[in-house]
């Protein structure tokens, strides 16, 4: 019989073999007929299905995250980071990608963390006490808690936004409303310490995925498990960091250099 040479790679997302490619076995111009739009894609490509009708509040929040996190301006340390490279004079995927570098644990990519923390409290019946508590006793700091700028008396637009979407919209946000009660704990604590961007959308994606019949409890646990979440940061801040580029490019910006007086040299 036919002996099959063992491949080096396996990809089941895209195939780009056929007349046209398609994205999760949906061909490019079925996409174009049908107007499908950016959150359709996203899902085909990350979540491999097209979602039906009744998601449709999927793929607008997906949108929606996209849209209030493509930028924040120049102080964040992603912006910062690209403005810097581009006044060095490279080139835009240089620029780009010197400040998705920094995405990480604690600017932007805390989103899979703060759904994972929120989801096993939640689901272990932790009161927000405990679970905060029990953070501090291991010496880890509340994924999706906290802000350098934002504050109890100066809320974050984007979560009062997002959350008002959830509570309109999804039929339950048992892990949003978790959410906004650790928060009341830690602000209770400290002012500083509110429910961040991150924190809303891990903790409104849980809600997003439980309430989709299309997703199972395993693939929820695998979406959380592998952490697709922080990619829409990803996503959402490439518009704003190439944004930057562009900015820096066409003001034809000099090279950076940070100022002495903004530096304590210290023995
Ligand atoms: N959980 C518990 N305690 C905290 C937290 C937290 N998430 N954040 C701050 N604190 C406490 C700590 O006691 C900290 O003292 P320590 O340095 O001894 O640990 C004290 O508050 C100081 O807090 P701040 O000065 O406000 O913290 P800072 O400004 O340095 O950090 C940051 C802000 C990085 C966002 C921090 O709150 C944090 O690590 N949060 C968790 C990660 C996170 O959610 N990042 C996403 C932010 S949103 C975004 O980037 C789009
Ligand atoms: C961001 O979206 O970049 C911010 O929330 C981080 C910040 O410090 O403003």
């Amino acid at each position: 019989g036919k002996v099959r040479a063992p491949t080096h790679i396996v990809s089941t997302i895209c195939d780009d073999r056929g007349d046209e490619p398609t994205y999760a076995g949906v061909q490019i111009s079925t996409i174009i007929e049908k107007d499908y739009g950016l959150g359709d894609v996203i899902s085909l490509l990350w979540f491999k299905r097209s979602l039906p009708k009744y998601c449709t509040k999927f793929i607008e929040a997906c949108i929606m995250c996209i849209i209030l996190c493509a930028d924040h301006g120049p102080c964040v340390s992603g912006a910062h980071n690209t403005i810097v490279t581009s006044r060095a004079g490279k080139d835009l995927v240089s620029s780009l990608v010197s400040g998705l570098l920094t995405i990480g644990p604690r600017f932007g990519g805390a989103i899979d963390d703060a759904a994972r923390y929120f989801k096993d409290a939640y689901d272990k019946n932790l009161t927000p006490y405990d679970f905060v508590e029990s953070m501090k006793k291991k010496g880890i700091r509340v994924p999706g808690i906290g802000h350098r700028i934002k504050r109890g008396d100066n809320r974050d637009k984007r979560v009062e936004l997002l959350q008002h979407y959830g509570r309109t919209f999804f039929p339950s946000v048992k892990y949003m409303e978790y959410a906004v009660r650790v928060e009341s704990y830690t602000l209770s604590k400290s002012n500083t310490l509110v429910l961040n961007v991150d924190g809303a959308i891990g903790s409104l994606f849980l809600d997003l995925l439980a309430s989709c019949a299309m997703f199972s409890q395993q693939e929820i646990d695998e979406i959380v498990g592998i952490g697709y979440l922080n990619g829409l940061f990803v996503l959402a801040r490439t518009i704003g960091l190439i944004g930057h580029t562009f900015d820096q490019k066409r003001l034809k910006q000099p090279l950076y250099r940070h100022p002495w007086e903004d530096v304590l040299y210290a023995k």
